[in-house]
């Protein structure tokens, strides 16, 4: 096993760590140099790339937002020549301008490794066909995935998202061994895979390699139950380069091993911004240790978290990410994410794993609905009995009263990439008020 590891997997936390602190020193003046944003933000802070001299001094440097990169659209925040840049990537976003990465030809190379090794963690060898349902194209998912599963020496099949019918035949006629794809589009898949008769558990699929968006202990039961395959979690952010930043072993499950020899970890105090112990919650925060196009400085996620010590691997890891600060509902003062209430509708009888969250506003009150879908088989009883329950669990376990509707079985919006949990309907409503 040791022998199939990157060097820099077998290195130990010392080694690990001089070479962070060398490669963070020498990130900090490539930025400091050719970025006037960074440069700008470090001379306002009085600080020289040179005074990073302990990996703990990193956190006298300021932070960089989604929203510096909106302002330095498009190109203002690369580090090379343009015509250096090999590839450029974007993130829609909800609203207003896109954020824009680039990659230089080392940074694809570092970028197809990171997935590589990702690939590997999973359970992938060279060899393995690799289906890749992430969607191609601006979207980091599909070529980062692409580039890294050739990288490991596996056949890709490029399948990208949509068009669900022809994904069941490919899997069926190529027979894939892995599938890396958002694990919500993998449950229309499910539909799918049954509405055309055929048996999920009977496919060659061995490994699905899910993220881009936050999913449950619940959810990885449901589906490794309901495919007969291993789910294991990939997480990454187009700012800090795509998926692949960090990737959960196969052999334990147990949260994302970070690799740390290209991106360094914090988690700070979402409030105040103070670097917190490892082990506490806080959101994630990122500095590239090599990349060249595109260096950030300690990147604000917004992911929620915890760092851990590393064990099937010596990087670190980070726990599943529980949300995102954008994603959390407060209601009534209460705090709530979506993901526990997936964790609810996926431990009650009688309901489908779809659902979503419908926030109006009654009166002065923000109400939130629960949309749940009865499963195709369920009686009207037990269509009632599950709305009760997840009602009440959700009073129990997160403190706070929704409504709940269990609706017809196919009647909910599918995904084909990243799902919108959230219908927020509260403008609209809300007046002058
Ligand atoms: O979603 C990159 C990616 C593609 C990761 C495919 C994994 C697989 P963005 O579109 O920039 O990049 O969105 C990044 O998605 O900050 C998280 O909020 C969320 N996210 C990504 N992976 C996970 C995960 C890609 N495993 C944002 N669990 C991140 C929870 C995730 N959230």
């Amino acid at each position: 096993m040791t022998a199939m590891l990157d060097a820099a997997e077998r290195l130990g936390r010392g080694e690990l760590e001089a070479l962070q602190l060398e490669r963070l020193r020498t990130t900090l003046r490539h930025a400091y140099d050719n970025v006037p944003f960074y440069r700008n933000a470090f001379d306002r802070g009085g600080l020289k790339p040179e005074d990073c001299r302990t990996l703990a001094d990193l956190a006298r440097f300021p932070f960089t937002a989604k929203t510096d990169l909106r302002d330095n659209y498009p190109f203002g925040m690369f580090a090379v020549p343009e015509h250096e840049v090999r590839r450029i990537h974007a993130s829609s976003g909800t609203t207003g301008r896109p954020t824009v990465v680039g990659y230089t030809e080392r940074d694809l190379d570092t970028w197809a490794d990171v997935v590589a090794r990702s690939i590997r963690a999973a359970g992938g060898r060279p060899g393995h066909k690799v289906h890749v349902a992430y969607g191609y194209g601006l979207f980091t998912g599909g070529l980062g995935a692409h580039y890294g599963a050739e990288r490991l020496g596996c056949t890709v099949i490029p399948a990208s998202g949509g068009m669900t019918a022809r994904q069941v035949r490919l899997i069926q006629d190529f027979r894939p061994e892995i599938i890396m794809i958002t694990p919500s589009y993998m449950l229309t898949l499910l539909d799918e895979f049954e509405r055309q008769g055929v048996d999920p558990r009977s496919t060659s699929l061995k490994v699905g390699i899910f993220g881009a968006e936050p999913w449950t202990e619940g959810m990885r039961r449901e589906i490794e139950e309901r495919f007969a395959i291993d789910a294991v979690d990939i997480y990454g952010l187009s700012e800090v380069m795509g998926p692949g930043v960090a990737q959960e072993c196969v052999e334990t499950k147990d949260g994302l091993h970070i690799w740390e020899d290209h991106f360094y970890p914090e988690v700070v105090d979402p409030f105040t911004g103070e670097v917190l112990p490892d082990g506490e919650e806080g959101e994630l925060v990122f500095t590239s240790l090599t990349k060249e196009a595109m260096p950030v400085i300690r990147y604000r996620t917004r992911d929620l978290t915890r760092l851990l010590p590393g064990t099937a691997r010596t990087f670190r890891r980070m726990e599943k990410v529980t949300g995102r600060s954008d994603d959390l509902v407060i209601l009534r003062g209460v705090n709530l994410f979506p993901t526990q209430i997936e964790e609810i509708v996926l431990g009650t009888p009688g309901v489908a794993p779809h659902f979503q969250l419908r926030l109006t506003r009654e009166g002065r009150l923000d109400a939130l609905t629960v949309l749940a879908e009865a499963r195709a088989d369920a009686t009207a009883d037990e269509r009632e009995k599950a709305a009760r329950g997840i009602a009440a669990a959700v009073k129990d376990g997160v403190g706070v009263s929704v409504n709940v509707e269990v609706v017809d079985p196919e009647t909910l919006e599918r995904s084909v990439g990243k799902i919108r949990r959230i219908v927020d309907l509260r403008e609209k409503e809300s007046g002058t008020g």
